[in-house]
Protein backbone atom coordinates (compact mmCIF):
# COMPACT_ATOMS: atom_id res chain seq x y z
CA UNK A 1 0.00 0.00 0.00
CA UNK A 2 1.42 3.18 -0.90
CA UNK A 3 1.22 6.81 0.97
CA UNK A 4 1.16 9.97 -0.62
CA UNK A 5 2.48 13.13 0.54
CA UNK A 6 -0.46 14.92 1.67
CA UNK A 7 -0.32 18.81 1.34
CA UNK A 8 -1.06 20.97 4.18
CA UNK A 9 -2.85 23.75 3.43
CA UNK A 10 -2.04 26.78 5.55
CA UNK A 11 -4.97 28.54 6.93
CA UNK A 12 -5.52 32.33 7.41
CA UNK A 13 -5.98 33.45 10.99
CA UNK A 14 -9.10 32.69 12.96
CA UNK A 15 -10.06 30.19 9.33
CA UNK A 16 -11.70 27.10 10.35
CA UNK A 17 -14.72 24.74 9.55
CA UNK A 18 -15.93 24.50 12.64
CA UNK A 19 -19.47 25.45 13.85
CA UNK A 20 -19.65 25.02 17.65
CA UNK A 21 -18.25 28.24 19.85
CA UNK A 22 -14.37 27.32 19.88
CA UNK A 23 -13.25 30.53 20.83
CA UNK A 24 -14.88 30.36 24.39
CA UNK A 25 -12.79 27.86 26.09
CA UNK A 26 -9.54 30.17 24.99
CA UNK A 27 -10.92 33.18 26.57
CA UNK A 28 -12.08 31.81 29.79
CA UNK A 29 -8.49 30.59 29.98
CA UNK A 30 -7.17 34.01 29.02
CA UNK A 31 -9.74 35.67 31.70
CA UNK A 32 -9.23 33.26 34.54
CA UNK A 33 -5.12 33.21 33.94
CA UNK A 34 -4.43 37.13 33.60
CA UNK A 35 -7.06 37.90 36.91
CA UNK A 36 -4.65 34.67 38.66
CA UNK A 37 -1.71 36.60 37.26
CA UNK A 38 -2.50 40.12 38.56
CA UNK A 39 -4.07 39.48 41.66
CA UNK A 40 -0.21 37.36 42.78
CA UNK A 41 1.49 39.95 41.63
CA UNK A 42 -0.31 42.57 43.26
CA UNK A 43 0.17 40.50 46.29
CA UNK A 44 3.95 39.70 46.16
CA UNK A 45 4.48 43.28 45.66
CA UNK A 46 2.24 44.24 48.23
CA UNK A 47 3.56 47.05 50.73
CA UNK A 48 1.89 45.99 53.33
CA UNK A 49 2.95 42.46 54.19
CA UNK A 50 1.91 41.94 57.64
CA UNK A 51 -2.13 40.66 56.58
CA UNK A 52 -0.49 37.47 55.47
CA UNK A 53 -1.48 35.61 58.81
CA UNK A 54 -4.49 35.93 60.47
CA UNK A 55 -3.99 36.50 64.63
CA UNK A 56 -6.57 36.73 67.48
CA UNK A 57 -5.51 32.72 68.61
CA UNK A 58 -5.53 31.21 64.91
CA UNK A 59 -2.87 30.32 63.39
CA UNK A 60 -3.61 30.74 59.40
CA UNK A 61 -1.79 31.60 57.15
CA UNK A 62 -1.99 32.90 53.55
CA UNK A 63 -0.37 30.15 50.92
CA UNK A 64 0.84 33.18 48.66
CA UNK A 65 3.27 33.69 51.60
CA UNK A 66 3.97 30.38 52.60
CA UNK A 67 6.57 29.12 53.36
CA UNK A 68 8.07 32.42 55.38
CA UNK A 69 11.36 32.26 55.21
CA UNK A 70 11.26 35.95 56.77
CA UNK A 71 9.06 38.21 58.04
CA UNK A 72 8.32 41.41 56.11
CA UNK A 73 9.48 44.68 57.73
CA UNK A 74 8.16 45.14 61.02
CA UNK A 75 6.35 42.26 61.57
CA UNK A 76 6.46 39.41 64.26
CA UNK A 77 4.34 36.94 63.03
CA UNK A 78 5.87 33.38 64.68
CA UNK A 79 5.92 31.80 61.03
CA UNK A 80 9.42 33.08 59.87
CA UNK A 81 11.48 30.39 59.63
CA UNK A 82 14.93 32.57 60.01
CA UNK A 83 13.40 35.61 61.48
CA UNK A 84 12.87 39.08 61.30
CA UNK A 85 13.09 40.80 57.59
CA UNK A 86 16.99 40.30 55.99
CA UNK A 87 19.55 43.37 56.17
CA UNK A 88 21.05 42.11 53.35
CA UNK A 89 17.61 42.80 51.18
CA UNK A 90 18.43 46.17 48.81
CA UNK A 91 17.07 49.37 49.94
CA UNK A 92 17.27 51.49 46.94
CA UNK A 93 14.72 53.62 46.60
CA UNK A 94 13.76 51.83 42.85
CA UNK A 95 13.57 48.43 44.16
CA UNK A 96 10.73 46.62 45.57
CA UNK A 97 10.42 46.87 49.32
CA UNK A 98 10.84 43.26 50.86
CA UNK A 99 7.54 40.82 51.39
CA UNK A 100 7.87 37.83 52.49
CA UNK A 101 6.34 36.48 49.12
CA UNK A 102 9.24 37.39 46.95
CA UNK A 103 11.38 34.83 47.71
CA UNK A 104 9.42 32.22 47.34
CA UNK A 105 6.48 32.25 44.56
CA UNK A 106 8.59 31.36 41.84
CA UNK A 107 8.06 28.08 42.88
CA UNK A 108 4.13 27.85 42.71
CA UNK A 109 4.40 30.09 39.49
CA UNK A 110 7.58 28.74 38.03
CA UNK A 111 5.65 25.05 38.26
CA UNK A 112 2.57 26.09 36.96
CA UNK A 113 3.79 28.01 34.00
CA UNK A 114 5.58 25.27 32.53
CA UNK A 115 2.96 22.62 33.45
CA UNK A 116 2.48 21.01 30.46
CA UNK A 117 -1.92 21.15 30.39
CA UNK A 118 -1.33 25.11 30.91
CA UNK A 119 1.05 25.39 28.12
CA UNK A 120 -1.37 24.06 25.89
CA UNK A 121 -4.15 26.07 27.15
CA UNK A 122 -2.18 29.50 26.95
CA UNK A 123 -0.38 28.80 23.74
CA UNK A 124 -3.72 28.78 22.17
CA UNK A 125 -5.27 31.54 24.75
CA UNK A 126 -2.83 33.84 25.15
CA UNK A 127 -0.42 33.48 21.72
CA UNK A 128 -3.31 32.15 19.12
CA UNK A 129 -0.65 29.08 18.77
CA UNK A 130 -3.70 28.04 17.37
CA UNK A 131 -6.34 29.69 19.19
CA UNK A 132 -7.80 26.27 19.19
CA UNK A 133 -7.84 22.82 17.44
CA UNK A 134 -8.54 23.09 13.94
CA UNK A 135 -8.46 26.99 13.73
CA UNK A 136 -6.35 29.17 11.35
CA UNK A 137 -3.14 30.70 13.38
CA UNK A 138 -1.19 33.80 12.80
CA UNK A 139 1.16 33.43 10.03
CA UNK A 140 4.00 35.52 11.21
CA UNK A 141 5.66 32.61 12.59
CA UNK A 142 6.91 31.58 9.52
CA UNK A 143 8.61 28.18 8.74
CA UNK A 144 11.58 28.75 11.26
CA UNK A 145 9.19 28.42 14.12
CA UNK A 146 10.13 25.23 16.31
CA UNK A 147 8.34 26.17 19.15
CA UNK A 148 9.93 24.19 22.31
CA UNK A 149 12.72 22.99 20.93
CA UNK A 150 14.00 26.47 20.33
CA UNK A 151 15.12 28.98 23.37
CA UNK A 152 13.35 31.19 24.53
CA UNK A 153 10.57 28.30 24.89
CA UNK A 154 13.14 25.44 25.80
CA UNK A 155 13.03 27.20 29.34
CA UNK A 156 10.16 25.47 30.00
CA UNK A 157 11.71 21.82 30.56
CA UNK A 158 12.77 22.93 33.82
CA UNK A 159 9.32 22.01 34.74
CA UNK A 160 10.87 18.50 35.41
CA UNK A 161 12.78 20.00 38.57
CA UNK A 162 10.67 22.42 39.64
CA UNK A 163 8.90 19.27 40.58
CA UNK A 164 11.15 18.98 43.34
CA UNK A 165 10.59 21.79 45.22
CA UNK A 166 6.68 21.65 44.49
CA UNK A 167 6.33 18.34 46.40
CA UNK A 168 8.31 20.24 49.12
CA UNK A 169 5.61 22.90 49.05
CA UNK A 170 2.94 20.24 49.29
CA UNK A 171 4.51 19.23 52.39
CA UNK A 172 4.68 22.60 53.89
CA UNK A 173 1.20 23.20 53.06
CA UNK A 174 0.06 19.82 54.80
CA UNK A 175 1.88 21.31 58.06
CA UNK A 176 0.01 24.72 57.66
CA UNK A 177 -3.34 22.81 57.32
CA UNK A 178 -2.38 21.13 60.29
CA UNK A 179 -1.54 24.14 62.55
CA UNK A 180 -4.93 25.60 61.12
CA UNK A 181 -6.76 23.15 63.36
CA UNK A 182 -5.09 24.32 66.57
CA UNK A 183 -5.81 27.42 68.80
CA UNK A 184 -5.02 29.25 71.04
CA UNK A 185 -6.98 30.46 74.25
CA UNK A 186 -6.16 33.88 74.66
CA UNK A 187 -6.75 34.06 78.00
CA UNK A 188 -4.96 31.16 79.24
CA UNK A 189 -2.37 31.59 76.10
CA UNK A 190 -3.05 27.43 75.89
CA UNK A 191 -2.81 25.81 72.56
CA UNK A 192 -6.04 23.17 71.78
CA UNK A 193 -7.15 21.22 68.86
CA UNK A 194 -10.23 23.64 67.72
CA UNK A 195 -11.63 23.33 64.04
CA UNK A 196 -12.50 27.14 62.21
CA UNK A 197 -14.15 27.88 58.74
CA UNK A 198 -10.09 28.59 58.08
CA UNK A 199 -8.74 25.20 59.11
CA UNK A 200 -11.41 23.28 56.21
CA UNK A 201 -10.47 25.89 53.63
CA UNK A 202 -6.43 25.59 54.34
CA UNK A 203 -7.14 21.36 54.52
CA UNK A 204 -9.09 21.18 51.46
CA UNK A 205 -6.24 23.74 50.10
CA UNK A 206 -2.96 21.21 51.12
CA UNK A 207 -5.44 18.47 49.26
CA UNK A 208 -6.40 20.64 46.00
CA UNK A 209 -2.79 21.27 45.40
CA UNK A 210 -1.51 17.70 46.38
CA UNK A 211 -4.02 16.13 43.78
CA UNK A 212 -2.77 18.97 40.97
CA UNK A 213 0.89 18.05 42.13
CA UNK A 214 0.67 14.59 42.40
CA UNK A 215 -0.66 14.13 38.92
CA UNK A 216 2.21 16.24 37.22
CA UNK A 217 3.30 14.48 33.96
CA UNK A 218 6.97 14.90 35.02
CA UNK A 219 6.02 13.30 38.19
CA UNK A 220 4.21 9.88 36.41
CA UNK A 221 7.63 9.70 33.88
CA UNK A 222 9.71 10.00 37.30
CA UNK A 223 7.50 6.81 39.22
CA UNK A 224 7.24 4.59 36.12
CA UNK A 225 7.43 6.13 32.83
CA UNK A 226 11.25 5.87 32.25
CA UNK A 227 11.00 2.27 32.63
CA UNK A 228 9.95 -0.89 30.13
CA UNK A 229 8.17 -3.04 32.60
CA UNK A 230 6.23 -2.30 35.27
CA UNK A 231 5.03 -6.35 36.30
CA UNK A 232 7.28 -7.66 38.75
CA UNK A 233 8.10 -3.63 40.81
CA UNK A 234 4.89 -3.85 43.07
CA UNK A 235 5.32 -0.46 44.96
CA UNK A 236 6.23 1.27 41.20
CA UNK A 237 3.15 -0.27 39.79
CA UNK A 238 1.03 1.31 42.33
CA UNK A 239 2.80 4.44 42.36
CA UNK A 240 2.12 4.34 39.06
CA UNK A 241 -1.30 3.55 39.10
CA UNK A 242 -2.04 6.04 41.46
CA UNK A 243 0.11 9.11 39.60
CA UNK A 244 -1.84 7.81 36.16
CA UNK A 245 -5.49 8.11 38.36
CA UNK A 246 -4.82 11.49 39.15
CA UNK A 247 -3.21 12.14 36.08
CA UNK A 248 -6.30 11.77 33.97
CA UNK A 249 -7.83 14.38 35.50
CA UNK A 250 -5.32 17.05 35.58
CA UNK A 251 -6.97 19.75 34.12
CA UNK A 252 -9.82 19.86 36.34
CA UNK A 253 -7.03 19.48 39.51
CA UNK A 254 -5.42 22.25 37.70
CA UNK A 255 -7.86 24.74 37.70
CA UNK A 256 -9.83 23.54 40.93
CA UNK A 257 -6.94 24.21 42.88
CA UNK A 258 -5.67 27.45 41.24
CA UNK A 259 -9.03 29.24 42.19
CA UNK A 260 -9.20 27.54 45.52
CA UNK A 261 -5.02 28.88 46.47
CA UNK A 262 -6.67 32.35 45.52
CA UNK A 263 -9.89 32.03 47.83
CA UNK A 264 -7.51 30.69 50.69
CA UNK A 265 -5.68 33.16 50.26
CA UNK A 266 -8.06 36.29 50.30
CA UNK A 267 -9.66 34.04 53.36
CA UNK A 268 -6.95 34.57 55.30
CA UNK A 269 -6.22 37.96 54.74
CA UNK A 270 -9.93 39.13 55.36
CA UNK A 271 -9.66 37.45 58.77
CA UNK A 272 -6.05 38.84 58.93
CA UNK A 273 -7.53 42.66 58.61
CA UNK A 274 -11.05 42.25 60.14
CA UNK A 275 -12.87 42.77 57.58
CA UNK A 276 -14.25 38.96 58.03
CA UNK A 277 -14.71 36.98 60.94
CA UNK A 278 -13.40 33.70 60.98
CA UNK A 279 -16.22 30.70 61.66
CA UNK A 280 -15.46 28.86 65.12
CA UNK A 281 -16.81 25.50 64.14
CA UNK A 282 -15.68 23.54 67.22
FE1 LIG B 1 1.00 19.84 35.11
FE2 LIG B 1 3.43 18.85 35.88
S1 LIG B 1 2.36 18.59 34.04
S2 LIG B 1 1.99 19.98 37.03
Amino acid sequence: MSHGNVALRQAAFGQTARRDAWWVQPLVVFLVFSGFVVYSTWIAFNGNSSYFYSGNGTHYLAPFYSPVLFDAPGVTSGHAWFGPAPSWWPRWKWFPTFSPALLILWVPAGFRFTCYYYRGAYYKAFWADPPSCGVGEPGFRGTRYRGEQKWPLRIQNVHRYLLYFALAFIAIFAYDAARAFIFTDPGTGQARFGVGMGSIILLANAILLGGYTMGCHSLRHLVGGGIDRLSGRPVRQRAYGCVSCLNRGHMKWAWVSLFWVAFADIYVRLCATGVWHDWRIL
